[in-house]
């Protein structure tokens, strides 16, 4: 793959599988932006980009929940690098939690961030998006489809993330825009993957409800994104691909169910 020439932004892309996305793009030579909440570890990405092979590597700092300052910050990317031909969407947050038991500021926060900072970012790119050919990757969830106890903010935000691609997939396409989604299944030394399943027991069940027997990486991710955003895949437009080993397949599974039991036994304790 090569993007040598290519705008790449990436929100989000300062840790986990977001930034494993942002660097597979620099390594294939293109420009690439990332943001997130801290400097710290924007100034740690930009770095990393540009050792990893960037063109030119450049980032901001934002919460996805100010669609302001979101629109600004993407505005600034577009006067350093032109025109996007590639926009990753994936800032998001998450913890375990039961319904009844989170507070309703709880639940809104992950509203917030993952299905209100996904629009926000795609309003805010829009004007700036190569057309035709631009190519527009929303990180979801496995929860978009399948429902785990302890997880009901996190099922409706990336169920929303999901629906937006397939409607903006209609909107944007008559403009030679594309959208789709990835699933990315469980993934390995990853925020996401260490607070869903924090203890070895729970790693282990995860690991077996997975048919091809193993977690994903950070590279599986990223090879998708890249093969999304390449010609190979100019005609693939408002499909939801999962990266999950077949998870799918078999449902949310004994992990689901484990996750229910250690949030419930803790609410008693
Ligand atoms: N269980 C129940 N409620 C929780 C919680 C938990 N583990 N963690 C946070 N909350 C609640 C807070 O109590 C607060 O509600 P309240 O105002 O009624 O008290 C609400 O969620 C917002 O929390 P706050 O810490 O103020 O939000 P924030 O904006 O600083 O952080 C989070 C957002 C909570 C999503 C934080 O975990 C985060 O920044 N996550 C990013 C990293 C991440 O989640 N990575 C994995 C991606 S899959
Ligand atoms: P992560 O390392 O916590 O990555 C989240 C990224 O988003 C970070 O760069 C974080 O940086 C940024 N971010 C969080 N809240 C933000 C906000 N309000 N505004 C701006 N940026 C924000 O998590 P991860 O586990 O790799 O997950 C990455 C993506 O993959 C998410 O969309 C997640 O839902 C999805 N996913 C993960 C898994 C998994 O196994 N890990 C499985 C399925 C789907 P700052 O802290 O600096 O803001």
């Amino acid at each position: 793959m090569n993007f040598a020439g290519k705008s790449v932004v990436v929100v989000g892309g300062t840790s986990g599988i977001n930034r494993g996305i942002a660097e597979a793009f620099a390594a294939a030579g293109a420009k690439v932006a990332v943001a997130s909440r801290s400097q710290e570890k924007v100034d740690d990405t930009v770095a990393a980009l540009r050792v990893a092979g960037a063109e030119e590597a450049i980032g901001e700092v934002f919460d996805v929940r100010d669609h302001e300052a979101v629109a600004s910050a993407l505005k600034r990317f577009h006067q350093d690098f032109g025109e996007f031909d590639v926009l990753v969407s994936g800032a998001a947050g998450n913890f375990p939690a039961l319904a009844a038991e989170m507070s309703v500021n709880a639940f809104k926060a992950v509203i917030d961030i993952d299905l209100m900072g996904t629009i926000h970012v795609m309003k805010g790119a829009y004007p700036y998006l190569k057309r035709p050919g631009a190519s527009i990757i929303n990180i979801s969830a496995p929860q978009s489809y399948l429902p785990y106890e302890g997880q009901a903010h996190v099922c409706a935000a990336k169920a929303g993330v999901d629906q937006i691609t397939r409607t903006l997939s209609m909107e944007w396409g008559m403009e030679g825009i594309r959208v789709n989604s990835v699933v990315p299944g469980f993934i390995e030394d990853t925020e996401g993957a260490r607070r869903l399943a924090p203890t070895p027991q729970a790693g282990e069940q995860l690991r077996k409800d997975v048919p091809l027997g193993r977690w994903g990486t950070t590279k599986d991710v990223a090879d998708a994104c890249l093969f999304l955003s390449s010609d190979m895949a100019s005609y693939v437009s408002g499909t939801v691909l999962a990266v999950d080993g077949a998870l799918y397949q078999r449902g949310s599974g004994k992990f689901g169910q484990m996750m229910g039991d250690m949030l419930r036994a803790q609410v008693k304790a």
